[in-house]
């Protein structure tokens, strides 16, 4: 029976009835759906609308289908027209008539809003807790790269050397605040709108309080028209995976930069790439393209979430429904892709010598030289100028400014003596950026500390819900 025949006089015409139903996407919600059903059974118990033998029949029955539909087959059906009227036939086939009970005082529009907030929760529970294992695996890299150098490039050009540590620890900080976006957006997400009915609030005196803490949630939702038609927190939650999408795909093209023969900064790790069917010697970044690739995707997710929510009028909408396989598709995409983005991390080789020797090039330490002269109380600007000069020279002569002589160098200033020599060394040029965020030795020794303690603290705190 359809939840909703009485008032009609014709059946549906069947493509029309194919193509409006949810079933084959929202099964995914089932779980949440039955936790919530259990949660509103017992409301009605204390309503006094079920007897507590009948909660009890229904609470069996709901757990009978969770243990039915346990397995992640996916669930084929050509009667049912969403997870709810799927529940509510279940149960029925269970527990008989005392099934329709269950729908007491319920509206699908407060059951989808809450069953898609137990998805969006469960999800950051799932992605918090891969983020941490991923700034794991970047943490220890940037352990073990010790005292290795590589170039920092602005606008793709070799700017300054710093620690490959350094390199490594800035996407730590990158994942770090999108798990902190997540802990933020489930602040939002972990109301209840159960109890709102349909629209204006349930019918049926039910305790909203006793139900949202069945749920774990934070509280009820404020009000109820806007609780049934919010998809706020989905939009919020696929733009927040947009975010971190789009630092995977700068880490991504990253890798594939540095995996061409051109930089030759590391070498990709066997297990995550492909060769060519063409060209026998080829090795190819199969996996940094495709997190590229699906970055797209998921900031396609969040688009059509935006425009499918723009202009609705309140409350429910069956617009709504569209909102939900841009996210189911944003949430896999990302779920996929943190593991093994963590594995490749784990295997991919570094070519510190050749990194080590690139941060030794390309007058890398030509603002440690100015810096030399201001040291020596050269304004600023000249200093910069007097240095420039001095790169202009080398580029005629074909060498580093280390290969100037001190008369050369005179010639620009007279302050130039053999110390200068000294601070155009590597260690020298990275110990200077001695500042809290710098890339001087002791401060990525720092910055590698504290970041430790920052994912052992993200441990503990998904563990927490877990
Ligand atoms: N499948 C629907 C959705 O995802 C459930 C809510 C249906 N509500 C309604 N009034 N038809 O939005």
């Amino acid at each position: 029976m359809k939840m909703w025949s009485g008032r009609f006089r014709r059946p549906l015409d069947p493509e029309f009835e194919r193509w409006q139903r949810s079933f084959d996407f929202d099964q995914r919600v089932l779980r949440y759906e039955l936790a919530a059903s259990g949660a509103h059974a017992r409301a009605l118990k204390n309503a006094g609308v079920l007897s507590s033998d009948e909660l009890i029949s229904i609470l069996e029955g709901l757990r009978q289908i969770g243990r039915e539909t346990a397995s992640a087959e996916p669930i084929e059906d050509s009667e049912i027209e969403d997870v709810h009227h799927y529940v509510e036939r279940q149960l029925v086939s269970l527990v008989g008539d005392l099934g329709y009970k269950l729908h007491s005082g319920h509206s699908r529009n407060e059951q989808i809003a809450t069953d898609l907030r137990l998805y969006v929760r469960a999800a950051i529970d799932e992605l918090r807790s891969q983020l941490a294992e991923l700034c794991d695996a970047f943490l220890s890299r940037a352990g073990q790269a010790g005292s290795f150098a590589m170039p920092a490039y602005t606008h793709l050009q070799h700017a300054e050397p710093m620690l490959v540590a350094h390199w490594l620890l800035a996407y730590v900080e990158m994942f770090l605040r999108d798990a902190d976006r997540l802990a933020d957006c489930r602040k939002r997400v972990n109301f209840c709108p159960l109890g709102s009915g349909a629209v204006a609030g349930a019918t049926l005196a039910l305790d909203r309080a006793f139900i949202a803490n069945e749920l774990d949630f934070t509280a009820p939702t404020n009000n109820s028209v806007d609780a049934v038609s919010d998809r706020d927190f989905v939009l919020e939650f696929v733009n927040v995976l947009s975010l971190l999408a789009l630092h995977l795909s700068r880490w991504a093209e990253e890798m594939i930069l540095f995996s061409s023969q051109e930089f030759g900064f590391i070498l990709l790790p066997e297990a995550y790439s492909t060769g060519s069917s063409a060209m026998p010697q080829k090795k190819n970044p199969d996996l940094p393209e495709l997190v590229r690739g699906k970055t797209g995707r998921v900031i396609g997710a969040a688009t059509a979430l935006a425009v499918t929510l723009k202009g609705l009028p309140l409350a429910y909408n069956k617009d709504l429904q569209e909102t939900q396989e841009p996210l189911f598709s944003a949430t896999d995409t990302v779920l996929a892709l943190l593991p093994l983005l963590t594995g490749f991390m784990k295997t991919v080789e570094f070519e510190y010598a050749r990194m080590n020797d690139a941060a030794q090039s390309g007058f890398m330490n030509a603002w440690a030289a100015a810096t030399y002269l201001v040291n020596h109380g050269v304004p600023s600007r000249l200093a910069h100028e007097q240095i420039g000069k001095a790169v202009k020279l080398c580029l005629e002569k074909q060498c580093e400014l280390q290969g100037l002589t001190l008369d050369e160098l005179r010639t620009l200033n007279p302050a130039f003596d053999e110390s200068f020599y000294e601070c155009l060394k590597l260690n020298c040029v990275l110990a200077i950026h001695d500042v809290i965020g710098g890339t001087a030795p002791e401060r990525v020794r720092q910055a590698l500390a504290v970041a430790k303690k920052k994912i052992e603290s993200l441990r503990e705190e998904v563990h927490a819900h877990a």
